[in-house]
Parts: C-alpha cells; structure tokens; sequence
C-alpha cells in the first residue's frame, strides 16, 4: 500500500535505536525525508547513514528533548535544513526502574521533562510548522504502562505515557480544524534494549501472557506508526492504537 508520504518531511526523536530507529527507516522507505534525533550522536548518525545507504533522505540533528532550548535548536534546524516539519513522531523516553517509594526527585523531574514535557514542547514546535499548511501528522508513544498501569516499568514512567494519551486526545481536539491529526500508539513489549535489560526468566514469564506468545518488534510498531502517518489516516484523531499482541491487562 502506497502511504501517500513521499516528499513529507518527517521529525522522529529518539531515532537512533529500537522504535525510533525502526519508524524513521520505515517512513524513509514511504519516500519521507527524516530527520532523525537523538542524544547518542553515533546511533543518530548511523540511523540516518542506513537510510541514506537505502536511497532515502535523512539528516541528523543532536537534541535533548529534556532541554526546551535544544528542542528549540531541533525544530529551527530542521526547518532550515529540510523544510517544515509535516510528521512528528515523540517517541525519545527513559524508563528508569526504581521501586515508588525510592524514585528521588530529580528523577522524578527527569522522567517527566524527557518524556512527558519533551512530547509537549516538540508538539507546540511542530504545530507553528504544520498549521500555516494546514496539515500535519502527529504520533507519539504511549505504552501499555500508560493505559492499564505498569508492571516492570516505573510509576513515573506510566504516568508520563498516560499523560501523553491524555494530551494526545486533547490536541486532537485543538488542532483538528487545522487538518492536524493527532494520535498515540501504545506498544506492549517489544524487542529492544529497553526490555532486553530484564531477565531471561521475567521475558518468558512476560511471552506466556502475550497471546500471540512473543513479545514484538521494532518494526511492528512502525507499521502502525507509519499507518497513522499516511494519508490512508486521515479520519483517525484522538486515538490509541495498542500494539501489545493481544495481551490485555
Ligand atoms: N520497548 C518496549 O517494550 C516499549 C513498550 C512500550 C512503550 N515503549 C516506548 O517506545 C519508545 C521507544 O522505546 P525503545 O524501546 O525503542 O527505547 P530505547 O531505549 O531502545 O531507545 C530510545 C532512544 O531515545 C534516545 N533518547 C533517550 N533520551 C533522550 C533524550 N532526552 N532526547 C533525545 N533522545 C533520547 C536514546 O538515545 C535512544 O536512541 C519509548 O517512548 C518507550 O517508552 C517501548
């Protein structure tokens, strides 16, 4: 199925590995230019080297979606650089796993300014690109964590994504009269270096309550990223999309 992207320009944070990687090389193939950013300027550059090797378009630009100067920086150097941003994937996150009643304050803080204001102020920059043009593609990663709470990841990294779920829906409220889709998807678990961390033992036990019985991969929830991005998406806002291989909490 064509997506009807080519020539969109793309902002995927947090693309120099897993999901991240796996959407910017996924709407690269759809003929989007990328721009991939991250914090680790090796995995960043290689991300966008695959795509250039595989006849796409890509650029790297180094931001700390914890930083609102850098994202800023980001969506400046994007615009000079490729043009206005049309599609924006928030997917940059941490997940820290700290018991709740240990998580200090500045982790605290962190979490939240990574991935919960990160997703907001990357949206406020991308919106003043999309609206003069009055179209514009917004996805960014919830996660199960976030819809029926967490069982191995941290409380402030749920709340951070059931935060996103509700900013998701209230944009799509907000920017829909300005042609601007607005929606999350919602990843169970998925074969990265976020879940990789865990235990042998703990990932089977987590393949025997997944129905499909294996936990995903990167490339299952660019798929569904890469859906909500086309043209093909053009009624669907304010949604949730879970990618969790049946598993329901
Ligand atoms: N892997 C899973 O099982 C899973 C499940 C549910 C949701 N998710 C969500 O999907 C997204 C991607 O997950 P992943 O497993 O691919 O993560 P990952 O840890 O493998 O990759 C995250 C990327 O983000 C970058 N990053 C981290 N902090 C950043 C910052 N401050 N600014 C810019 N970039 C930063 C990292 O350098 C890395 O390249 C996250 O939002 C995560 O919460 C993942």
């Amino acid at each position: 199925m064509d997506l009807g992207i080519q020539g969109k320009r793309a902002l995927v944070t947090g693309a120099g590995q897993g999901i991240g990687k796996a959407t910017a090389l996924a709407l690269a193939q759809e003929g989007a230019v990328v721009c991939v950013c991250d914090i680790n300027d090796a995995r960043g550059e290689e991300t966008k080297e695959e795509i250039i090797r595989q006849g796409g378009s890509a650029l790297y630009i180094h931001a700390d979606v914890g930083s609102e100067q850098e994202i800023k920086h980001l969506f400046q150097t994007a615009k000079a650089q490729m043009g206005p941003v049309d599609i924006l994937v928030n997917n940059a996150a941490i997940s820290p796993k700290v018991p709740f009643e240990e998580i200090p304050f500045e982790q605290l803080e962190q979490v939240m300014r990574v991935n919960l204001m990160g997703t907001f102020l990357c949206i406020q920059e991308a919106v003043a690109q999309m609206k003069p043009r009055q179209w514009g593609r917004i996805i960014s990663l919830a996660s199960m964590a976030g819809r029926f709470g967490a069982n191995k990841a941290g409380a402030h990294y749920a709340a951070t994504k059931a935060g996103i779920i509700g900013l998701t829906m209230t944009l799509a409220k907000k920017l829909g009269p300005d042609h601007i889709t607005v929606n999350c998807v919602a990843p169970g678990r998925i074969n990265t270096e976020l879940t990789r961390v865990l235990p042998e033992a703990v990932q089977k036990e987590i393949c025997s309550q997944i129905p499909l019985g294996r936990i995903g991969e990167p490339s299952e929830v660019a798929s569904a990223i890469a859906f909500l991005a086309s043209q093909q998406a053009s009624y669907i806002s304010g949604a949730c999309l879970d990618v969790l291989g049946g598993y329901i909490a």
